[in-house]
């Protein structure tokens, strides 16, 4: 890269003559530079080599273990099995990539086989299809379009406090976090009903009332960006019951939970409750590409895509392109092949047990620890206690990233939490070696003893590092 004007070669970058210094300077200038300035000023964002799927090396030679897959690294970070399987797919010249007007073998296996689970498991679903999309929040967005369509006179949907669907239109207007639905809101969809999470009395009560003109109920099973919030027990299954008495449609979000995360198949199904509508992103690309999926029962297809009149309602121009179908498939034969939800319940509860002993040792420090399977949540302490409800906004944003460096000189890269600043998250790979699972847990615990309350995260982050970061935070980027 010679001047301003110069485009960067494709081979340059393969090669490595892109240096670290000039990527970030390329990020910032161009890309999220805002994001970008505040993860260099904290030292967490790389540029990174992957050292092993689960370990990370930074720009300074320290390796850290990385639980910072956002639940979409099944098997961590450029898995080895899945990069050989790639190249073969690669090696095959002649088939049909862009499958939007074709039929393809790799989409046609991928459909049968998320069908043929979610049937296995819920005893259920064995007639319903597939729409394949290039992110969650797009399945969702397919979700509620199938739920609309199945149901054309009914004008409301209900969700629930504190949900995480994605931020397309469709899926921020049933996510009800006033800070990311800002400017947005006059051209949100404004019939949502939103009830508090977990209270399956309220949902009797809305469907008893409104029922009739109740689309769907869109939940996620566990709340995952809210900082793994678990339903108590039974709410899950009661919803189901309460909205089949009035044929209202359930979307079970398992973007999040599903394919093993939370320690089951589904986690909907695992709780009692079979959803009519199904979405799964994140771990079906297998942390190499994204791959959405809505499985919709039959009946509630067909008026959207079943017939001519509307077959085209909804599409996408690269949702079920071949080499995302490919990954999907191994991904999913990866995960059944090696019973990794059964691993991850295990793995999980030992995780679990260690973090709760982290919180007993720590409380000035940890609030409070949670986890399903393999997502792990710890509410940090704010690190300062003030009186208005913003700065108690910001104090929770600063309690968070403070987290994140404390973690991270400690050797653990942690998650944030869309929809809950303090809480920061641990979801390492399903398929991360015992001993560096347990060695992860090690450092947890070596981070906390070197923070013993939350305001330590201030101190010891130091006062020049400090003023560095508000820098990055408040002036324009
Ligand atoms: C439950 C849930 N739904 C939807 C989404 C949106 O997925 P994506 O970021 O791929 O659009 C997420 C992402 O975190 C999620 O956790």
């Amino acid at each position: 890269m010679t001047s301003t004007h110069d485009f960067i070669r494709a081979d340059d970058v393969l090669s490595g003559k892109l240096s670290d210094a000039q990527t970030v300077y390329l990020e910032k200038k161009y890309g999220h530079g805002k994001l970008i300035r505040l993860l260099e000023v904290v030292g967490t964002g790389g540029p990174f080599k992957v050292k092993s799927p689960w370990e990370l090396e930074d720009r300074a030679g320290q390796t850290v273990i990385n639980a910072s897959g956002y639940a979409a690294l099944p098997f961590g970070d450029n898995p080895p099995e899945l990069n050989l399987f790639l190249r073969q797919v690669l090696e095959q010249t002649d088939q049909v990539m862009f499958g939007q007007q074709s039929i393809t073998t790799w989409r046609a296996a991928l459909e049968t086989n998320l069908v043929r689970l979610l049937a296995r498991e819920s005893g259920d679903h064995h007639d319903s299809r597939v729409f394949f999309s290039n992110s969650g929040t797009e399945a969702v967005e397919a979700a509620i379009k199938f739920a609309q369509a199945a149901r054309p006179k009914a004008k409301y949907l209900i969700n629930f406090t504190r949900a995480y669907h994605g931020k397309t239109l469709g899926a921020l207007a049933v996510t009800p976090n006033p800070n990311l639905q800002g400017p947005f809101k006059n051209i949100l969809n404004p019939a949502v009903i939103t009830l508090p999470y977990g209270d399956a009395e309220a949902v009797e009560r809305a469907i008893k009332r409104v029922g009739d003109q109740v689309i769907a109920v869109l939940l996620e099973p566990i709340l995952g960006e809210a900082g793994v919030r678990i339903p108590p027990p039974g709410f899950l299954k009661r919803v189901g019951e309460v909205c089949r008495t009035k044929g209202v449609i359930v979307i079970a979000d398992e973007i999040q939970t599903g394919l093993g995360r939370s320690g089951h198949w589904f986690e909907s199904v695992a709780q009692g409750l079979i959803p009519d509508i199904l979405t799964l992103a994140k771990p079906l690309g297998g942390g190499m590409l994204p791959v959405g999926a809505t499985i919709v029962r039959h009946e509630i297809y067909k008026p959207l895509l079943g017939s001519v009149e509307t077959i085209k309602r909804h599409s996408n121009t690269f949702g079920g392109n071949s080499l995302a179908m490919a990954v999907g498939l191994k991904s999913l034969e990866i995960l059944l092949d090696n019973d990794y939800p059964a691993r991850s319940r295990r793995l999980g509860e030992r995780g679990l047990t260690r973090l709760k002993a982290v919180q007993r040792q720590h409380p000035a420090l940890i609030e409070e620890v949670r986890g399903a399977g393999m997502l792990f949540a710890m509410n940090f302490h704010p690190v300062a206690k003030l009186p208005f409800k913003l700065q108690g906004e910001l104090i929770a944003e600063v309690t968070g990233m403070l987290a994140l460096v404390a973690f991270y000189r400690s050797g653990v890269l942690l998650n944030f939490s869309l929809n809950a600043a303090r809480t920061m998250r641990l979801t390492p790979a399903m398929n991360m070696p015992e001993e560096l699972f347990d060695r992860m847990f090690d450092d947890v615990e070596a981070a906390a003893a070197e923070h013993p309350s939350s305001f330590a995260l201030v101190q010891k982050y130091g006062t020049p590092e400090l003023l560095s970061l508000v820098k990055a935070a408040f002036l324009e980027d």
